[in-house]
């Protein structure tokens, strides 16, 4: 018998990103829980949803680019910290050494070991949140996370967010093959 929890979102962990855009001029940093997959073919589409309180917001609607960074797990601090004080009231511009790629508006994080840089490619509107849809330009990867070209999670050991305990947790082993351990089901 399961209890009934009214609507409540239930679809965490999550990976946790640090999204990096231009505002006034300056890299600001926000981190990021809440992400989606949206189209894994070309174009290649991500979803960042973002109260529409924040300040990286400005930046992101202004230059039409961001950045979505994926940290490994030495970074927790520096993730937590970055979603934990606005740009509005403190510079975050030079807590991380950066590069930049085709876009000049997408700050990189040289410490995360992978990369996102992202042209806006649409945005949804709802009352509280703005929810930017990115296209894929570029994905850059240390070669310390790849294995056979490919990235290997258990290498880049991404943060894991759950709302419902306030915390961040680790990857775990993997459990099976996908699209082949089901097959001893089929008839
Ligand atoms: C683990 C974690 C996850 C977060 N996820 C989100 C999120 O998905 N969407 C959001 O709007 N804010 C999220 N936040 C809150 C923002 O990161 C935080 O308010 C940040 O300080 C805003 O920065 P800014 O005002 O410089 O843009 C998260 C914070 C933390 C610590």
């Amino acid at each position: 018998m399961k209890r009934t929890l009214g609507g409540i979102n239930a679809l965490y962990p999550t990976p946790t990103v640090i999204v990096g855009a231009i505002v006034a001029g300056k890299p600001n940093f926000i981190t990021i829980a809440h992400i989606g997959i949206v189209n894994h073919a070309k174009p290649y589409l991500i979803s960042i949803s973002m109260a529409k309180a924040h300040y990286t917001n400005a930046g992101i609607k202004e230059h039409k680019e961001f950045s979505v960074n994926l940290p490994g797990e030495k970074l927790v601090v520096e993730t937590d910290y970055v979603g934990m004080v606005s740009g509005k009231k403190v510079d975050k511009s030079t807590l991380f050494e950066l590069s930049f790629g085709t876009l000049k508006n997408a700050p990189l994080i040289n410490a995360c070991p992978i990369c996102m840089e992202c042209r806006l490619y649409d945005t949804y509107d709802t009352p509280t949140h703005d929810l930017f849809i990115g296209e894929i330009v570029a994905t850059h990867a240390e070669e310390a996370v790849l294995t056979d070209g490919k990235i290997d999670i258990a290498k880049a050991r991404p943060i894991l967010f759950d709302m419902n305990t306030v915390t961040y947790w680790s990857l775990g082993p993997a459990i099976g093959a996908c699209w082949s351990i089901g097959k001893q089901l089929k008839k």
